[in-house]
């Protein structure tokens, strides 16, 4: 039997470069070797304010996202969180284990708290304990994750020990697989990390049109730390050869950054372009999409219902 693999993501608005090489291409490499879950965190996204039509909009566009960049429903179960019978259920078995102190010494509960001061729900408390719950539901090992996460991981091995040791044992010890360090820059601050907070210009979406992209990538900065940025990107996508040659080049101070952007235009739109054509093909079959995401479900349940038929008996609740 394959080791069992899970991981989530929260649906945000657009998916970029930056999410596809620090967790995506990792995870849909990882396909290949594990017997893998990817879930939409849908509930997980309600713990900051979100209209309903952000919500289905921004969860289609990350269905979409995942399933052209690589995820395959035939190797791997792919649905939304919310759809399955479950999470909440032992989310709520953890919460009534984790000491409250635990959930608020979270560096994102504690970052959050911050960024929303007006909105410190109980939702964003206990966002570990669902996160727990995701993972041991289904008595998986093995998270991959980015540097961020590794504290809920933490807190999610210690309510898998509390558990273990209260009502006997039950949930394997998981561990983290990180994310090979692929740390993408973001375009307009050499020093900060792609991100969507830097605003648009800050990334390139999978998303993104030709004419988009080009223009993002003429504005990037370039001060060193830029170049060495967009060389970094360039490497990523264009032939190892040329990537060898414009980086002796920028060592000799030769380098033109006008043929730098240009080549790695070049470069990102050819490796885009076939991720965009099954983009707009999910787009125009969303039917198709809900089918995927549905039958994902389906197959997660099954194994969700056992396992939280044994949890609830070991609990006693039956
Ligand atoms: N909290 C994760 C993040 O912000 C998303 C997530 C939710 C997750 N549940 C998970 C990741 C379970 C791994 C396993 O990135």
């Amino acid at each position: 039997m394959p080791k069992k693999l899970i991981s989530g993501i929260k649906p945000t608005g657009h998916m970029h470069l930056g999410n596809y090489l620090g967790a995506i291409k990792n995870w849909v490499e990882l396909q290949d070797q594990y017997s893998c879950s990817f879930f939409i965190a849908d509930l997980h996204s309600l713990t900051i304010k979100i209209s309903k039509e952000d919500l289905q909009k921004q969860t289609f566009d990350l269905a979409i996202d995942l399933l052209a960049l690589g995820i395959n429903p035939k190797k791997s179960f792919l649905f939304k969180q919310s759809e399955v019978v479950g999470h909440t259920e032992l989310a709520w078995i953890f919460n009534c284990l984790v000491p409250v102190p635990e959930l608020e010494r979270m560096t994102q509960f504690k970052d959050e708290s911050l960024r929303h001061p007006e909105n410190v729900n109980a939702g964003l408390l206990t966002y570990p304990s669902l996160q727990a719950a995701d993972i041991l539901l289904y008595l998986a090992e093995f998270v991959p994750v980015g540097e961020d996460q590794v504290q809920h991981l933490e807190l999610t091995r210690v309510l898998a020990r509390k558990f273990n040791n209260r009502y006997g044992h039950f949930f394997p010890e998981i561990k983290p697989v990180l994310s090979p360090a692929r740390r993408l820059m973001s375009l307009n601050d050499s020093a900060k990390k792609m991100s969507k907070s830097l605003g648009e210009a800050s990334y390139i979406a999978i998303a993104d049109d030709p004419e988009t992209i080009s223009k993002k990538i003429k504005k990037a900065v370039t001060d060193e730390q830029g170049i060495k940025n967009l060389l970094e990107l360039y490497s990523y996508f264009g032939h190892p050869e040329k990537t060898k040659s414009l980086n002796s080049a920028f060592q000799k101070g030769k380098l033109m950054n006008v043929e730098l952007k240009e080549e790695l235009i070049k470069v990102t739109l050819d490796f885009l372009k076939p991720i965009q054509e099954k983009r707009t093909y999910f787009q125009d079959h969303p039917k198709e999409v809900e089918k995927i995401l549905v039958e994902g479900a389906k197959k997660a349940q099954n194994e969700a219902d056992k396992n939280l038929k044994k949890i609830k008996n070991l609990v006693g609740l039956i």
